[in-house]
């Protein structure tokens, strides 16, 4: 190691990103200098993820580097997709990616690696930890679908977003008596479209966990029109299946879609609705917007909660651990207990039932 006393602490940020990563850099580095004092810790910031691992993209960053970053959406440090599922392989560029890791670990001479991400990060964080590096986990994503916390950062703000969109679609689907489908991202789980649904006051949620049936979702907008309400909003998860597909496999399932002419989920919806009700219906899709920008009052704490928590595992020297919030406190999970999990919307859970008992429709009744 080049270093004596010093911590030498290296941070990444791997996956899509989200807002709230920088608030946690930051929690975590003023966190350390409070601990150890900052003429003791040395922080080096890896660049785009571990594909910046894996090539020794790294640089050693000043104080000033984390001035300012609280409120600043994205990531200082840039950020990549690394499939885990390739990490172990040997590809034509003949780059053994998890020696390639370590290597960068060692000649920087780090004491530790924070890997702030979601689900895949998490696969590859275990496997350095495996592997022997020290690593730290912090949970992101605007999916909220990792597996051991309730929350995570990125994820309220993204609500909030999701929420405000659901606001302005309310007045114009009212003034022109239209059908929104509106979809939601998160990937494979429906966290994120039950919470903006649900605060955005959506009249139909569809999610990956509840399979819909198109009869049950038009039979919803119908109700709605039967009884004076010639508008309605319908939150779609991007990973959204009716009842057929559920039982097909992905390839299938891409394939009908795109026959159909339909390739999303919320496109086949808003078409079966028009078609059976003659309601107009349109789409509507927010995309990255949900990820973008500032990080809410919310994940700003959350950030910066996490952060401090994982400023106290490096001064304690536990690693191979993620931070995690269970029953409303900061704590941390194996990593090992979390890589290859996801975190999944309970069809029986608080929520939906509660949505359920304000009449929401999930298409599943
Ligand atoms: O995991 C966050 C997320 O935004 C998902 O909700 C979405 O499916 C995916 O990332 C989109 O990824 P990308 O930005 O790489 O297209």
């Amino acid at each position: 190691m080049s270093h004596s006393s010093k911590k030498r602490i290296g941070i990444l940020t791997g996956g899509g990103d989200c807002p709230g990563l920088n608030a946690t850099i930051r929690g975590v580095v003023k966190a350390c200098y409070q601990l150890m004092g900052e003429e003791n810790v040395e922080i080096v910031g890896v660049s785009d993820g571990f594909y910046g691992l894996i090539r020794n993209h790294c640089r050693l960053m000043k104080p000033s580097d984390f001035y300012g970053i609280l409120t600043r959406g994205g990531t200082i440090l840039g950020s990549r997709r690394t499939p885990y599922k390739k990490m172990q392989l040997v590809e034509e560029d003949n780059v053994d990616k998890v020696k390639q890791m370590k290597d960068t670990y060692k000649e920087w001479g780090l004491d530790c690696l924070l890997t702030l991400g979601g689900n895949g990060t998490h696969k590859t964080a275990n496997l350095l930890s495996e592997e022997g590096l020290n690593i730290i986990g912090l949970p992101k994503t605007i999916d909220n679908d990792i597996w051991g916390t309730s929350v995570t950062f990125g994820f309220h703000t993204a609500v909030d977003i999701g929420t405000d969109a659901i606001d302005r679609l309310h007045t114009t689907a009212n003034s022109h008596s239209r059908i929104m489908v509106i979809e939601i991202m998160g990937n494979k789980a429906g966290w994120l479209t039950l919470y903006t649904g649900i605060a955005g006051g959506a009249d139909i949620i569809l999610i990956p966990e509840i399979p819909f049936n198109m009869n049950h979702v038009i039979a919803a907008v119908q109700k709605r029109a039967d009884s004076g309400k010639y508008f309605s909003i319908v939150a779609v998860a991007e990973g959204a299946l009716d009842i057929n597909e559920a039982a097909m496999k992905k390839k299938e399932r891409v394939q009908k879609r795109a026959e159909a002419g339909e390739n999303t989920v919320t496109a086949r919806v808003a078409n079966k609705i028009q078609e059976a009700t003659g309601y107009e219906a349109r789409t509507v899709m927010p995309g990255h917007i949900l990820r973008g920008g500032s990080p809410s009052a919310y994940d700003r704490v959350l950030a910066t909660k996490f952060g401090a928590r994982a400023a106290n595992l490096i001064g304690k020297g536990k690693f191979g651990y993620t931070v995690a919030m269970v029953n409303d406190e900061i704590t941390e999970n194996p990593l090992s207990d979390v890589a290859m999990k996801q975190k999944f919307v309970d069809p029986a859970g608080k929520e939906v039932i509660t949505a359920k008992n304000i009449g929401v429709s999930f298409g599943d009744e």
